[in-house]
């Protein structure tokens, strides 16, 4: 009914050797799995959304647990799901790894220990397996490669110290030797006294795991497969078993519900906001900033309140970022100001340019050095050249701008007929006046004009005017509608 298989004690103990061959063969690296347990049905969520899909740092719980197992060079990431198993796996189709992801059910959930009961059927009978967590997103490389060197030839944790250890398993020792953990529930009154808790954490050789886990029992006061009572049967192999603290309290803090979810969201970030402040960077708040991704950056950035910085973000040096800005996937150089209120995704911006505010720089953009792109601008898939300038009120889509061009406020690239996007070109030095439209394709030659208020449909040739526009008329005598009906006017 539990769904776990039970071998004989002795018998799956004999199947352990007596000495341990750890290292494996000289030059061949250890393997290593990676085993994610996230059955649990999340609850206290209340969303449609699964537990392991919450998005904390701008990327799904679980995700962040498979990049940090992927960065671990594992040979496999084995994710044990027990609830909404397809909704996880699709949002997991687009990630990328050397690892080979596995994905195992586990019906019912009966305990941490039949669990991974359900993974020992694709974990190799030699090499190591890390045990981590679908709701414990941000666990370091860092803490967890030193959880595995610790591990010698059989097993070590992660485990804390907290003031108050309520509703964790307890670490017992004698003599400072691990002997096993006790859950709460099944902790007696001076058990619950121990501070020193299990993360839940651990790095175990496969052979123990293939020889101890099968021989796991329920006799407790859950009723349920304890993954802990791991501990205590290694021990009594004699193995001694080393634990690791890690660096900060947020890397082994799980979530349960949305409050928990923006709580550790906001210790992420603070301790982010940290590491980058300690590098150099001026954060104007670092209460009121967002890395949802990677952001490297030179000397004497400044960054402003409100800024979220979404995958990849590189910052020259002198780079100003004002406030309520997003930066996704971008490069700015050299003394470049981002002004308020500014959007940029996948974008080049080179040294000494001027943003917004209000500046909406979408994918495929470069902007050269010293452009200028202003208030309500819009640009997508365009190269703006040297010192060009869109200063107000524009939308430039697939546009090839040349060197030290001046688009007036208001023009707009007409790129698209409906079916096909079509690219607008504009070379050195033209001067585009103000509220032009540009019906693309169309190419504007160097050192060209093009009057106010034009609507461009053809090419205009080197160093002309173009004016594309009615002729202003007057007409004489002419009155207004309500003149004409004689009655007096509201205003
Ligand atoms: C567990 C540990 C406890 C530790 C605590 C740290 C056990 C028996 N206890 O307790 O010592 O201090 O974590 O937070 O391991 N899960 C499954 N299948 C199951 C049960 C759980 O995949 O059948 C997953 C859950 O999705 C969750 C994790 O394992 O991510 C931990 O389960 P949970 O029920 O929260 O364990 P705790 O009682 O907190
Ligand atoms: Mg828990």
């Amino acid at each position: 009914m539990d769904g776990i298989e039970r071998k004989g004690g002795s018998e799956a103990s004999d199947r352990y050797p007596s000495r341990l061959e750890c290292r494996g063969p000289r030059n061949k690296p250890m393997d290593l799995s990676i085993v994610i347990l996230a059955a649990g049905k999340g609850t206290r969520m209340r969303s449609g959304i699964a537990k392991v899909l919450q998005p904390i740092a701008g990327r799904p719980l679980l995700q962040h647990v498979l990049e940090t197992g992927s960065q671990l060079q594992a040979n496999r990431l084995v994710v044990v799901y027990g609830h909404a198993g397809e909704q996880v796996q699709a949002a997991m189709r687009g990630f990328q790894s050397q690892a080979t992801l596995l994905w195992v059910k586990q019906e019912p959930q009966s305990g941490t220990g039949h669990a991974v009961l359900c993974a020992l059927p694709v974990l190799p009978p030699t090499g190591k397996t890390l045990i981590l967590y679908g709701d414990v997103p941000f666990i370091t490389t860092q803490t967890l490669q030193l959880l595995l060197e610790k591990s010698g030839c059989g097993l070590s944790m992660l485990t804390m110290t907290l003031q108050n250890p309520s509703g964790y398993g307890r670490i017992y020792r004698d003599h400072g030797r691990v002997l096993g953990i006790v859950e709460e529930k099944d902790a007696d009154a001076h058990q619950k006294l121990i501070t020193e808790v299990n993360t839940g954490i651990l790095c175990v050789d496969n052979a123990l795991l293939h020889a101890e886990i099968p021989c796991l029992n329920n006799d407790n006061a859950q009723k349920e497969y304890y993954l802990t009572d791991l501990i205590a049967r290694v021990v009594a192999r004699g193995i001694v078993v080393d634990t690791v603290a890690p660096q900060a309290l947020w890397e082994v803090e799980g979530v349960n519900d949305k409050v928990q979810l923006a709580a550790l969201e906001r210790d992420w970030q603070k301790a982010q906001a940290k590491r980058l402040m300690l590098q150099g960077l001026t954060i104007a708040d670092p209460l009121r900033f967002d890395l949802r991704g990677q952001l490297t950056h030179g000397s004497d950035c400044y960054v402003d309140i409100n800024v979220i910085f979404e995958g990849q973000v590189t910052l020259g040096n002198h780079v100003h970022i004002e406030a309520n800005c997003v930066l996704k996937d971008c490069v700015i150089g050299d003394h470049s100001r981002v002004r308020a209120m500014s959007s940029i995704d996948s974008a080049r911006i080179e040294d000494h340019c001027l943003l917004g505010p209000f500046a909406r720089i979408r994918p495929d953009t470069h902007l050269e050095s010293g452009v200028h792109v202003g208030n309500f601008v819009e640009v997508k898939k365009s190269i703006l050249g040297r010192g060009s300038k869109a200063n107000h009120l524009t939308y430039l889509g697939d546009a090839i701008v040349g060197e030290a061009v001046n688009i007036g406020a208001g023009t707009i690239t007409c790129n698209y007929d409906g079916f096909n996007k079509h690219t607008t070109q504009i070379d050195a030095g033209v001067f585009i006046g103000s509220n032009n439209s540009l019906v693309a394709p169309v190419h504007i030659h160097a050192g060209a004009t093009t009057g106010a208020g034009s609507v461009i449909s053809k090419d205009v040739p080197e160093n002309t005017l173009a004016v594309g526009r009615s002729r202003q008329q007057h007409i004489e005598q002419w009155q207004r509608p309500q003149d004409r009906q004689n009655k007096p006017s509201d205003h």
